[in-house]
């Protein structure tokens, strides 16, 4: 049953029915902030395509939403380019400082120290969200870095409202934000929480953001902006050099493209865990005609499979320029093996699949999804990890650091924030980047494209599995995004429900097959969703309800 009634749910640009075309309509954006999708708007009005909007929308995504990305964060844009027709992620991911090790956080008595872990200057990894901006506007935009920059740079210096989630994330956060002076004086008001409706301003933001803009890549990753980092890293117990920082580059790695019966589907590669892992589980659930199975059945065969390829993301993902990851993982002959072990009545339990072990977690990221009227795309998924990152600003930067040391398996078996438990392919490494479970998504059909992602840790490839059946399905965006949730994900051997998925009957049948099913006080994840209907020419844009400060827009073209 669904009972999300307050999707934010854009319906629009219709142009004749039937008329087949290569170009959207319109344009769409769908964010979690309406500062940043109106950024978006803006920039495809001036001119724009869908990859200097992506940077806008990143960008004013950084100042008003610090709480789950930023410029001192990092993430994955997919992106997809019409007049070639192909596809390119962009890892932006950071990776770890050269002086990390594999017992980093480890005390002397090898216990890992959750404090270090997650707060501070020793959790963050070299951001990847500024080199990520650079390139998009240098090898994929039409306009100037500075052009696409301008929103954030005057959000940042007039201030934005404070809104209830934006509070509310900060209040878990407050204890360790106290610690560090730069991160009251940019956050808090005079060392409080704010109340809605006051303005947040953050000047030494801007002054970054303006160095970024004008003299692009090097803005950041050299001169006054690195030395700032540096020093403040360093004062604060941190481990960072101005080598590393003159080192980042970003990646441009191949997607992972799989074909679902009828779909292409691509998706976020390593050192994204997502694309793997959704290949994995759609090629087992492929042979099964799902919508044909009473809901017990069905949710079993999904969550066997989400079992499954969990098991597999602890054992063998890590950063694939570290460590060498089978490529059997996303074959069909795979899957088809996998498959033969699923009986149709009984759970497998976790402990019958060997490996390491997991339990999940919420905390923060972001997503959004945009389309130009040329049929440019745009999924991207950024992150700080936790909310509020490490909530460690070095003096002077306004640059927040993530906290995406801890994606990193601290010792094996030890968990990290999501529950999520790896061995050596992803221990910390100089220059290695963390394994991630962001999955920036897009699915191709003859008549209709995709465009998802969400926020939401481990939990995040279940959600996008989930979404990209309903679109299969024959669904729209309202109804990916508001969908109700349930996950697996191997260890704990348990199925998590969100308040409001499945009947008492289907989980009591669930149950008399062998699964544990607990029902969870709370939502998970922030899922915002483009369509294109290229047989209705149509576009559709919506945001999670879960998050209301998001905003969907569509528009027709001129
Ligand atoms: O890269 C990852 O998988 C995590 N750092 C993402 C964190 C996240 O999604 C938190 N969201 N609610």
């Amino acid at each position: 049953m669904r009972v999300w009634l307050l999707v934010l749910l854009c319906l629009g640009a219709t142009a004749q029915a039937g008329a087949e075309s290569k170009q959207p309509p319109g344009v769409a954006v769908a964010s979690g902030h309406y500062l940043a999708t109106e950024a978006g708007l803006e920039i495809l009005q001036q001119g724009g395509n869908a990859f200097d909007a992506a940077i806008a929308v990143s960008s004013v995504l950084a100042v008003v939403e610090s709480s789950s990305s930023g410029i001192g964060g990092g993430g994955f844009w997919l992106l997809h380019l019409a007049d070639e027709n192909r596809e390119v992620m962009i890892d932006g991911r950071e990776f770890a400082p050269g002086k990390a090790h594999e017992k980093l956080f480890q005390n002397p008595d090898g216990s890992v120290n959750r404090d270090k872990a997650l707060n501070g200057p020793l959790a963050a990894g070299i951001p990847g969200e500024p080199a990520a901006l650079a390139w998009m506007a240098e090898h994929y935009g039409r306009l100037p870095l500075k052009q696409s920059l301008a929103p954030a740079i005057r959000i940042a210096e007039e201030g934005f409202p404070a809104y209830p989630k934006y509070i509310a994330l900060m209040k878990h956060r407050m204890k360790v934000i106290r610690r560090y002076p730069a991160s009251v004086k940019q956050l808090t008001i005079d060392g409080r929480l704010p109340r809605e409706g006051e303005l947040i301003r953050q000047p030494d933001l801007a002054h970054t953001l303006r160095l970024l803009a004008e003299k692009g890549h090097d803005g950041f990753y050299k001169g006054e902006v690195a030395k700032k980092l540096v020093a403040g890293v360093q004062a604060a117990g941190g481990i960072w050099t101005l080598d590393d920082l003159a080192r980042y580059r970003v990646i441009e790695r191949e997607p992972v493209k799989f074909r679902y019966k009828q779909w292409q589907v691509v998706t976020a590669s390593l050192p994204s865990s997502g694309g793997i892992a959704l290949a994995t589980m759609l090629n087992i659930l492929e042979p099964f005609d799902l919508e044909a199975m009473s809901e017990a059945t069905r949710v079993h065969l999904v969550v066997e499979a989400m079992r499954r390829a969990y098991r597999d993301r602890a054992i063998y993902l890590g950063d694939p320029d570290f460590v060498q990851v089978p490529s059997f993982l996303t074959s069909k002959d795979y899957a088809a093996g996998l498959r033969a072990s699923i009986r149709l009545d009984k759970a497998t339990p976790s402990s019958m699949l060997p490996g390491p072990a997991a339990k999940p977690e919420g905390g923060h990221t972001t997503h959004f999804s945009l389309m130009d009227a040329e049929g440019n795309m745009v999924s991207a998924t950024m992150s700080v990890n936790t909310s509020y990152g490490s909530c460690f600003i070095p003096p002077g930067t306004g640059v927040l650091l993530n906290n995406e040391m801890d994606d990193f398996s601290s010792k094996p078996g030890s968990p990290n924030a999501y529950g999520l438990i790896g061995n050596h392919a992803n221990a910390i490494e100089p220059y290695k980047r963390m394994l991630s479970s962001m999955s920036p998504s897009m699915v191709f059909g003859d008549d209709r494209v995709a465009v998802l992602g969400t926020p939401g840790g481990s939990r995040i490839i279940t959600m996008v599995l989930l979404g990209m059946l309903d679109f299969f399905e024959g669904h729209g965006p309202a109804s990916w995004v508001s969908l109700p949730r349930y996950h697996h994900q191997y260890v704990p051997d348990k199925i998590y429900l969100e308040p409001d998925a499945l009947s008492r009957e289907t989980v009591q049948a669930l149950e008399a097959m062998g699964h544990t099913v607990v029902r969870k006080k709370h939502t998970w994840g922030y899922m915002h969703g483009v369509m294109w209907d290229k047989a209705g020419q149509h576009l559709e844009a919506a945001t999670d309800p879960r998050w209301p400060s998001g905003k969907a827009a569509v528009k027709s073209a001129p």
